[in-house]
């Protein structure tokens, strides 16, 4: 039993997605979640200000002194998950693996579409991985920069002229190439659902990043002997690194609970993300 928290983080509302799933399959955890909101989009950026971001992010969550970090953001994932895992002594979780193994279950056609931000997508870690655990796989990739801001903004329902346009758009060449799976490698994406999945049709299993991240976190830290135990209900605490309202708002609607009076605002670059010292980080 280990009753210390889980942190999760991201670059703004994104992670959700990990947490409405860790919420549902471990309800008695504690979870201390993220979302540097202040300099959301992380797609666009360079690798080297990813790292750092991303050493800050789980430098501020080691604050809490969590048993885990759910790397709840594919662009981190796929860019700073070895880098992470290599400085911290707890377990580190990314999205890809989690991902790509449910997309390789998922495949019957050996047809798979990819989208995620264009760090993502550059980075190559869903293609690499996926044709080694589904060798031959035809995957149709495409980055998506305007879905981000367009979840952050809450224009994500189904009925949005804009989001129905832009999905549109992104998503005609990769329909073309007849899919059967879609991984939606940002977690911002799976707020878009109704949406793409409206566009993609139901012949096409949508594989959420985040959902699946959960579960495997969910996973491992059972074999671990890593959960809270009890039957009590966790307490669910968000930091933002710009004013909450927005966030506290919108979390609120997509979580369906209402999480505005645990919301903070905290300085993001008050930490610098100092490595601890190399310990043996596990994914
Ligand atoms: N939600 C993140 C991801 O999964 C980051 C999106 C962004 O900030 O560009 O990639």
């Amino acid at each position: 039993m280990d009753r210390r928290p889980i942190g999760v983080f991201d670059s703004g509302l994104g992670g959700l997605t990990a947490v409405r799933e860790l919420a549902r399959l471990m309800p008695e955890e504690d979870l201390v979640y993220f979302g540097d909101t202040g300099r959301v989009p992380y797609g666009g950026r360079s690798r080297d200000i990813l790292i750092k971001y991303a050493r800050q992010d789980t430098a501020f969550l080691r604050s809490f002194d969590p048993k885990a970090i759910v790397i709840a953001c594919g662009t981190v994932s796929t860019t700073a998950l070895d880098v992470l895992q290599r400085e911290n002594d707890i377990p580190i979780f990314g999205v890809v693996e989690p991902a790509v193994r449910a997309a390789a279950l998922a495949s019957q056609n050996h047809r798979v579409g990819l989208i995620g931000t264009r760090a993502s997508i550059r980075s190559g870690a869903y293609e690499r991985l996926l044709a080694r655990l589904h060798p031959g796989a035809e995957v149709t990739a495409r980055a998506c920069p305007l879905f981000v801001p367009l979840v952050e903004n809450g224009r994500f329902l189904p009925g949005d002229i804009v989001a129905e346009t832009v999905a549109a758009e992104y998503l005609a060449p990769i329909q073309a190439a007849g899919v059967d799976t879609l991984i939606l490698g940002c977690t911002h994406y799976p707020l878009l659902k109704p949406v793409i999945g409206a566009y993609m049709g139901p012949g096409v299993t949508l594989i959420d990043v985040g959902a699946q991240c959960a579960r495997w976190t969910a996973e491992r830290l059972d074999r671990a002997g890593l959960r809270a135990g009890g039957t009590g209900t966790g307490r669910h605490r968000f930091y933002v690194s710009d004013s909450t309202e927005d966030f506290a708002a919108l979390a609120s609607v997509f979580l369906r609970e209402d999480v505005g009076s645990e919301v903070e605002q905290i300085d993001i670059t008050e930490y610098e993300g100092a490595a601890r010292p190399a310990g043996a980080g596990q994914g």
